[in-house]
């Protein structure tokens, strides 16, 4: 075995090649020839992989997504089949046992942990997806810089879940878990996850927005996070630390909080705070059926950053289609340079996804809007940046936000 850094090793292995081992503290990952590349968290759970060319991601709920490029060179994502879920998985365990069966004399850390990995046949990650809605509510979307996130449910659903585009939670109704509760649920969590807990950077509260919740059990819920966690600094007994907390708000739920109840939270931690605009054109808001309005949007933002907490704020992406096309960019591009964003805030733009069901693609029909194409979606992404250049000078991040490509 043969050092290549500090926590990479390699080997040669007949028949397969060099083979790296990329042995971080809470993951590992296996190299062959860099060519099939698969990796596994500290419990050794298999995650996903790259092999030649496709990517697969697989969830804590054991789905299998695939990622590749279509002719176009517009990314591709879909949740695969049960025989093509097996077969991934099944060839990611034959490939590490015939590692497993060749390295028998060599390094013990790089055993110890295929033999973690060895544990886990198809049949146990399966039971583990069932095991983990035991443990939660389906989590269905996070914001992109949360994807390695420990996510908590303090509360679960939407309190409004009334947008004419989102069905994100319409398999749930809204309700605030008592601190007993949450307490269990923390519990849970930690015991699913085991050592594997350690990949996560940061604590996200869902679903959502949990920070819709009375500020006074809000504030007793995040005690509650920051007693069972090491959040901000270490805590005797953990080897890892979270860097802060985080969750979604919408417009409505948002403009209810004071400053101060702000200046709260962010003293116990909550670094970001995401809010759905969606648009800046009053017409279309209106055809989201969004609560609050854009000029609601600023004065939340403004609070929210006055008291010290980043943001990240939500535009959509082909919404109200043609019809709106114009007005829908000009107007949120405006509003969001009404907004006193600066370094650390983050503007993503979700190209939107249509669900034929969806209550949104009747009025677009009955207004005689036609849906945009993938080519003017991407035009009109790429127009409102160059609207939001200016932000990049303040440190503003301006960035996508694909929610095809949510796994967790
Ligand atoms: C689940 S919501 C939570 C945010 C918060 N409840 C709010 O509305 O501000 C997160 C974001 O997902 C995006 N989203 C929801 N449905 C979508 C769809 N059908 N297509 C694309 N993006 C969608 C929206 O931009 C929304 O702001
Ligand atoms: S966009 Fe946000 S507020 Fe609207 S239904 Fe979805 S989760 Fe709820």
């Amino acid at each position: 075995m043969e050092r290549v850094s500090d926590n990479v090793v390699k080997t040669f292995i007949n028949g397969v090649g060099d083979v790296y081992f990329n042995l971080q503290r809470y993951s590992t990952t296996i190299s062959e020839e860099h060519r099939f590349i698969y990796y596994f968290d500290a419990e050794g759970r298999f995650m996903g992989g790259f092999f030649d060319g496709v990517s697969y991601r697989r969830g804590l709920d054991n789905r299998l997504m695939k990622k590749f490029f279509d002719k176009d060179g517009f990314k591709v994502k879909v949740f695969v089949d049960e025989n093509e879920k097996r077969k991934v998985i099944e060839d990611v365990i034959r490939r590490v046992s015939k590692i497993r069966n060749v390295l028998s004399e060599h390094s013990d850390e790089v055993l110890r942990r295929i033999d973690e990995i060895l544990k886990w046949g198809y049949k146990q990650l399966e039971e583990d997806g069932i095991k983990f809605f035991s443990v939660y509510k389906p989590i269905s979307i996070l914001p992109p810089d949360q994807y390695f996130s420990l996510v908590l449910q303090p509360a679960e659903g939407c309190s409004w879940n009334k947008c004419t585009f989102c069905s994100f939670y319409q398999d749930r109704k809204f309700r605030v878990k008592s601190p007993d509760e949450f307490l269990n649920h923390i519990r849970k969590v930690k015991e699913f996850f085991g050592r594997a807990i350690g990949l996560r950077k940061s604590i996200f509260l869902g679903d959502a927005n949990a920070l819709i919740i009375p500020q006074k059990r809000l504030v007793e819920l995040i005690k509650i996070v920051r007693d069972e966690f090491p959040v901000g600094e270490a805590k005797d007994g953990y080897d890892y630390v979270f860097d802060g907390i985080y969750s979604f708000l919408d417009i409505f739920g948002a403009e209810r909080k004071s400053y101060a109840e702000y200046v709260e939270l962010k003293n116990l931690l909550v670094k970001r705070i995401y809010i759905g605009l969606e648009t800046g054109d009053i017409n279309l808001f209106r055809y989201l059926n969004k609560p609050g309005s854009p000029d609601e949007c600023v004065e939340v933002v403004s609070t929210i950053k006055n008291a010290g907490i980043n943001v990240g704020v939500i535009v959509l992406a082909g919404a109200g289609g043609k019809k709106f096309y114009e007005d829908h960019v000009e107007n949120t591009v405006s509003t969001i340079l009404k907004m006193p964003l600066e370094n650390g805030d983050i503007v993503y733009i979700s190209p939107l996804v249509l669900d034929g069901e969806a209550e949104y693609v009747k009025i677009m029909e009955e207004l005689g809007s036609r849906t945009l194409d993938k080519f003017e979606i991407a035009d009109q992404i790429q127009e409102i940046k160059d609207g939001l250049k200016s932000l990049s000078n303040l440190g503003v991040r301006v960035t996508l936000y694909d929610i095809q490509e949510f796994i967790y």
